[in-house]
């Protein structure tokens, strides 16, 4: 599908995100496993939490939506679920197919795990070799580091493992083994990573204690709690407004509802940095996530440097910090960040390339790019490469570029959040 998108004359109104997609993937995967019935509020309806919620109902769990939006989950125990018919498909859904390896390693069963062509692509060896140190069997296409992964599930032991690089993905899939494993799984990370797992799980009554030296899993003595929430907005999906709003000339978004756990936040640190005007209002907690509306108004922006501890904290928001970063005065520089080259596309190629067909100055480097500023976007074709993330991005560039961008592969954005097409109309007055 292709999408055309116009220069923006003025960007005014309130938007609320969807739900955040990893809240939801959790919300739906922890109920599962607890005893007893969850109502989860706000659960994402993009394709990638569908994946989940089709994948726990091949493996025996009860999942009923009962009003847009509203899940029913009648969790099955820690030791409920049930081997699978047929080969599970987490489609394009990196957290789906690791987080679920993590478990079903742990299971009295056989698991097969697929996806679509880009997720069959991206490297598994990160969390098949930990999971084989702590006895797993699980084999997979080259040579151990591609899905399709077969999981012959079985009794697992705790280990001592330090993440090389910072990964909610991995972390939660080995936190999942440990609470079936037998002794302790300690898990330290280069840098902290969204915490939503641990959060949610500490509220179900798991035995796991965050702390200074890193994540400790004991094995779980008795079933999870059923946990009921409200999944707070994405705030990965906001940051598109975020970015839209801080660059455009004339605007004044308000984002209701929006996720801020500090370990999500860092595009409003970045935005601010390059001199954004946002303001964080209304704080409050649903369950155990911060949440807040957000305000961001048109800003005079300069290039900042983002990298370390910070890329985990907004991995996502790059490809839509590139778009706002060519509109800022001065360069921009991203580094620390390879593991872009591994997301749904590689995030850095892609960026750059389709960003140039813009009219964008971008420089690719191996872990970052080097974004040359304030000559402005002029509207061109340009594609998605089937990323929802950059289809997004790409629409945000078309709304700050001159004349028209028309966008390919524009459906992508259905992974994440299916009403963004819908919004971006709502936007744009
Ligand atoms: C996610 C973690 C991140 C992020 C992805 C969702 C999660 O991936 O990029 O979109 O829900 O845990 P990594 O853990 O691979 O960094």
């Amino acid at each position: 599908m292709n999408r055309t998108v116009r220069a923006a004359r003025r960007l005014r109104g309130t938007i609320e995100p969807p739900g955040d997609k990893s809240i939801s993937h959790r919300a739906a995967i922890l109920n599962a496993i607890a005893l007893g019935e969850a109502v989860v509020e706000n659960f994402q309806t993009g394709a990638d939490c569908l994946a989940t919620v089709r994948c726990l109902g091949a493996l025996g769990v009860r999942i009923e939506s009962f009003t847009p939006g509203a899940l029913r989950v009648q969790g099955v125990g820690r030791s409920g679920l049930r081997e699978a018919a047929a080969v599970l498909n987490a489609a394009n859904s990196g957290t789906t197919l690791r987080l679920l390896a993590g478990l079903l390693a742990a299971q009295p069963f056989f698991s097969v795990l697929t996806g679509d062509a880009s997720l069959r692509s991206r490297p598994m060896g990160r969390i098949v070799e930990p999971l084989q140190a702590m006895g797993a069997r699980i084999q997979a296409r080259a040579a151990g580091t591609r899905p399709p992964l077969a999981i012959e599930g079985g009794r697992l032991r705790g280990i001592r493992h330090r993440l090389p690089v910072a990964s909610a993905q991995v972390k939660s899939a080995l936190t999942l083994a440990g609470l079936y494993a037998e002794g302790e799984t300690v898990l330290e990370e280069p840098a902290p990573s969204r915490d939503h797992t641990e959060r949610m799980l500490q509220a179900m009554g798991a035995p796991i204690v965050a702390g200074e030296g890193g994540l400790r899993v004991s094995p779980l003595t008795g079933d999870l709690a059923p946990l009921n929430l409200r999944v707070p907005g994405d705030i990965s999906a906001a940051a598109f407004w975020m970015a839209a709003a801080a660059a455009h000339p004339d605007a004044e978004l308000r984002l209701t509802g929006v996720g801020v756990n500090p370990s999500r936040s860092g595009i409003i640190d970045a935005l601010r940095a390059m001199g954004a005007c946002i303001a964080v209002e209304q704080e409050r907690t649903w369950g155990c996530e911060p949440v807040a509306d957000i305000v961001v108004h048109s800003s005079r922006l300069r290039g900042t440097v983002i990298e370390g501890a910070l890329i985990p904290r907004l991995i996502d928001e790059i490809p839509a910090l590139a778009v706002t970063a060519c509109l800022a005065e001065g360069e921009t520089v991203i580094r620390d960040a390879g593991e872009l080259r591994v997301k749904e596309s590689d995030r850095i190629r892609a960026t750059a390339r389709e960003l140039r067909r813009l009219g964008a100055r971008i420089q690719e480097l191996p872990d970052g790019m080097v974004i040359h500023g304030g000559g402005g976007l002029r509207g061109a074709p340009c594609g998605s490469h089937g990323d929802h993330r950059l289809a997004m991005a790409l629409a945000v560039a078309g709304l700050l570029a001159a004349g028209e961008t028309t966008v390919r592969g524009a459906q992508a954005a259905v992974i994440s959040y299916p009403g963004f097409w819908v919004d971006l109309d709502r936007a744009e007055m």
